[in-house]
């Protein structure tokens, strides 16, 4: 369901990730025996295919009720606990799905604890009144200060409105098992609850509660989606790597890596695609970025970037590499057709649709940066369907294990995250924090 198109050929030889596959068949059983770094967190290895199916039932029937209660989610998170739905539903709802005709519009999800506005919030909370609203407040740790402070506002604003008894109906906590202040809250208060394993870190929790119950509520297939990252998880666990796109892929940007590129631009020809940027910047920044090590990762939209980056992709500072992603099949085709007088003289592209000029400015584009010294690969997925999505998920989940491996790093843990936490409790002197910015 992704394959590689270009393998950015002009830069790397075919000898050098032949050097490559040693370590890769050595990573790839460390990963099956569960033996390398952080091996503790390897849980969403086998998650597609042994997921709990009462729990897949369970989280269905959430999705009904929350669709049957309320026009409106929030779905309070961030990091892993908020990217992987968002990105989902970019891909999968229609592009102007708010201004659909009321029968046709699906459950609204609005994201909430992503960010510490108070705007954003003030304004959320000045739009609820108008609609009926469930929540899902998601966090493994239960402590993590952005969604937690957007629930203690959420939390008053539902108990006010509906009252303690509807509003506990209409809350639902994904956390972790038994550990966290959201656990002891959730349990206290009688939400219905959704587990984040233990062994699956918050990045690559996607195909975990996390993100298929605000899926669910909005109507999303997420028996495809699994279905899709099940095709994955089996076509993936090939140890060669050049017949595994994941390990190539890894193999790749390690490669070119070594050849002093330093941001990998993660490129996308559809808006529907521009929050699977935002989401494989996590799983590729907090997994790599440590040790003084890792590709910056960086993410751009085009064409319509190629309209403020492009100068500099083609021209500036030669530390770029670049991924293209590019759909085969888009969900919509539109033809493009003669006109009479031709005043805008664009009758050469008539008969022609959309799709194939956009895939003709992938490759002149492609071609152009590559020539500019960018190298780039491409990575060719079917279509923007759930079960696509779902494969895309996997894939790249077990890219980043491999190529954070390569490069010697633990890929499941985020040290780097903590410092700011731990200055701006200090300043704020939550108790604990001393001054010298350490915990006491
Ligand atoms: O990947 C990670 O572990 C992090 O980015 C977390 O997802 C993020 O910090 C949110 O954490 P939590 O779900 O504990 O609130």
């Amino acid at each position: 369901m992704i394959h590689i198109f270009e393998w950015a050929d002009s830069f790397v030889g075919k000898s050098e990730i032949e050097l490559q596959r040693p370590f890769i068949e050595r990573i790839h059983s460390m990963l099956l025996k569960g033996t390398g770094a952080g091996h503790e967190y390897l849980g969403w290895l086998h998650l597609p295919s042994e997921f709990n199916q009462d729990e897949l039932q369970r989280i269905k029937k959430a999705g009904r009720k929350i669709a049957q209660q309320a026009d409106v989610l929030v779905v309070i998170g961030i990091g892993g606990s908020y990217l992987g739905a968002k990105a989902a539903l970019n891909v999968l709802q229609h592009s102007f799905q708010d201004l659909l005709p009321s029968h046709k519009k699906p459950m609204h999800v609005i994201f909430a604890g992503q960010n510490m506005s108070g705007t954003y919030l003030q304004e959320l909370l000045e739009i609820l009144d108008n609609h009926e609203v469930a929540i899902n407040v998601i966090s493994k740790s239960g402590t993590t200060t952005e969604p937690a402070l957007a629930f203690r506002v959420l939390k008053q604003y539902m108990e006010q409105r509906y009252g303690v008894t509807e509003a506990a109906l209409r809350i639902y906590a994904t956390t972790d098992a038994a550990r966290g202040a959201l656990r002891a809250l959730a349990d206290q208060a009688g939400y219905e609850t959704f587990v984040i394993p233990d062994d699956v870190g918050g990045r690559f929790s996607v195909l975990t509660p996390v993100g298929l119950l605000p899926l669910a509520a909005a109507g999303i297939d997420i028996d495809a989606m699994l279905e899709g990252a099940r095709i994955a998880e089996l076509e993936l666990n090939e140890p060669d790597v050049f017949k595994n796109p994941a390990y190539a892929y890894a193999a790749l940007r390690q490669i070119v890596r070594s050849k002093g590129k330093e941001i990998e631009l993660f490129v996308t020809y559809e808006p529907g695609m521009h929050y699977v940027g935002e989401w494989w910047k996590q799983l590729f920044g907090e997994s790599e970025g440590k040790d003084g090590k890792g590709l910056f990762p960086a993410s751009a939209d085009f064409s319509t970037d190629l309209h403020s980056l492009g100068q500099f992709v083609q021209d500036g500072t030669r530390s770029l590499m670049e991924t293209v992603i590019r759909i085969k099949h888009t969900r919509k085709t539109l033809s493009i057709e003669a006109v009479e007088q031709d005043m805008d003289g664009l009758n050469y592209l008539a008969g022609k649709t959309f799709s194939d000029v956009n895939d003709t400015a992938l490759e002149a584009t492609m071609l152009a940066h590559q020539t500019g010294g960018v190298p780039t690969i491409g990575l060719e997925l079917e279509d923007m369907s759930e079960k696509s999505l779902g494969y895309l998920f996997y894939f790249f989940e077990k890219a980043v294990a491999v190529s954070a491996y390569l490069s010697g790093v633990n890929p499941f843990d985020q040290p780097g995250v903590e410092m700011y936490k731990t200055n701006m409790f200090t300043m704020l002197g939550k108790p604990g924090y001393d001054k010298e910015g350490s915990t006491s």
